[in-house]
């Protein structure tokens, strides 16, 4: 797979990643060959690169399968995307609907180990934080399986990496939609979304669980081992405990699946 500038793409490419908008539907879907009118809609959207199977369109190479279903992953941005919303407008969010889109991940993980893990980072900007939270969760959950965590932990590393841009809801979308650099202010606004996103977990305690560790996941997703991250600066290893440590073990991997409750995808 290789992701081309839209200038460089040509009729009869194979798209290798979908291209999401807020509410889950798909400006391209994956599989598909590029048409003029394909360019040209990219271009509109300002959308800078696409994934593509192959960079000659005479080879008609189909994309990998995902490691989530798609419906999965475009039912979870656009839980993800309400999920903002509605902390934007009343401060609260639906946790059981989060907690199911983060068993929906992992039992398709579970389902399918085998396959690659398609990224969707599009960088389009009313689309970007809800794709990239879906793929930050996919990532998170994966590192969790393979390091053998419990169901619990589990769920819990998958639904804080689904919210760990939360407080970007507290940035004005002026500077989160800004096309060009930022200022030296605008950039200190940016970085105070860790601290929000942490501020407006603890504030739900009642709702989620194991808040203290989805409000430490959301404020140290920018910090560096080197400590030269933000808000704080952490060096490791004095980051948070990763998912109850209390609870973890090493010695098996998660003996069942999420149980599915009601399905989260079609309000
Ligand atoms: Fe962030």
């Amino acid at each position: 797979m290789i992701r081309l500038p839209v200038k460089k793409l040509k009729k009869g490419m194979i798209i290798a990643q979908s291209i999401f908008n807020n509410h889950g539907g798909s400006f391209l879907v994956r599989g598909s060959a590029i048409t003029g009118k394909y360019i040209r809609q990219l271009k509109k959207l300002g959308i800078p690169t696409v994934t593509v199977t192959s960079s000659d369109p005479r080879f008609h190479l189909m994309p990998p399968d995902d490691v989530v279903q798609e419906q999965t992953r475009i039912d979870a941005i656009r839980h993800v995307y309400d999920a903002f919303e509605s902390v934007r407008l009343s401060g609260r969010l639906d946790s059981d609907v989060m907690q199911d889109v983060a068993d929906h991940i992992l039992i398709d993980l579970i389902d399918r180990p085998e396959n690659l893990v398609q990224l969707t980072d599009i960088r389009l900007h009313d689309t970007y934080t809800f794709a990239h939270s879906v793929n930050v969760a996919i990532l998170s959950a994966m590192l969790g399986l393979h390091c053998h965590y419990t169901k619990k932990d589990l769920q819990i590393l998958t639904l804080g990496a689904l919210l760990h841009d939360l407080g970007k809801v507290d940035v004005p979308a002026e500077i989160l939609t800004k096309d060009q650099s930022l200022t030296t202010e605008e950039f200190d606004i940016i970085k105070q979304h860790p601290e929000d996103g942490a501020r407006r977990i603890h504030a739900m305690d009642y709702r989620l669980p194991a808040t203290s560790i989805l409000a430490a996941i959301a404020r140290e997703h920018h910090e560096h081992i080197d400590g030269s991250g933000y808000p704080r600066g952490v060096k490791s290893p004095r980051s948070s405990p990763s998912p109850t440590s209390t609870t973890r073990s090493r010695a098996s991997a998660p003996t069942s699946a999420p149980t599915r409750r009601t399905s989260p995808t079609t309000s």
